[in-house]
């Protein structure tokens, strides 16, 4: 799968470990930054990597900051994005299977390695469970015009 990965100092480490996991499960990568520890605004981040998902350049998007809370806020200004903060397994299986998400934002300073490992596999894996969803989702799509 073509997966977009990105994120500010806050997400930095957890992005860096993620991005191991992905390409050693076979994905195709993009890292979108930031290439250090170095502060970063998220926003900066966010931007570039939201316009590529929403352009269908990458099925997937992972955004990490701090608490996923300002990647998420700023992913979803872009129209076509449907940017999902979580922070627990049900909630990522979930944002696939109801909202049809295509970013997920997480928190490296609020999950560990292994719970964002698990998420992430899940939201990679989980497909949209259209039906009645659709119709949810043609509305959110409305709200942008
Ligand atoms: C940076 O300190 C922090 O504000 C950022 O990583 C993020 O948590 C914002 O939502």
């Amino acid at each position: 799968m073509k997966i977009a990965i990105g994120s500010d100092h806050g997400g930095y480490e957890l992005k860096q470990q993620l991005l191991a996991h992905l390409e050693e499960l076979g994905h195709e990568v993009r890292d979108f930054g930031s290439f250090s520890p170095e502060k970063v605004d998220y926003p900066d981040i966010a931007a570039p990597l939201a316009r590529a998902v929403a352009a269908g350049e990458y099925e997937r998007g992972l955004l990490i900051c701090g608490t996923g809370l300002g990647m998420s806020i700023a992913a979803n200004k872009i129209h076509g994005v449907r940017a999902a903060c979580c922070s627990d397994c049900y909630s990522a299986k979930l944002t696939r299977e109801h909202n049809d998400a295509n970013i997920l934002c997480m928190g490296g300073r609020v999950l560990g390695i292994g719970l964002a490992k698990m998420m992430v596999d899940i939201f990679l894996s989980t497909p949209f469970a259209g039906k009645h969803h659709e119709a949810r989702i043609a509305k959110i799509t409305e709200l942008e015009q």
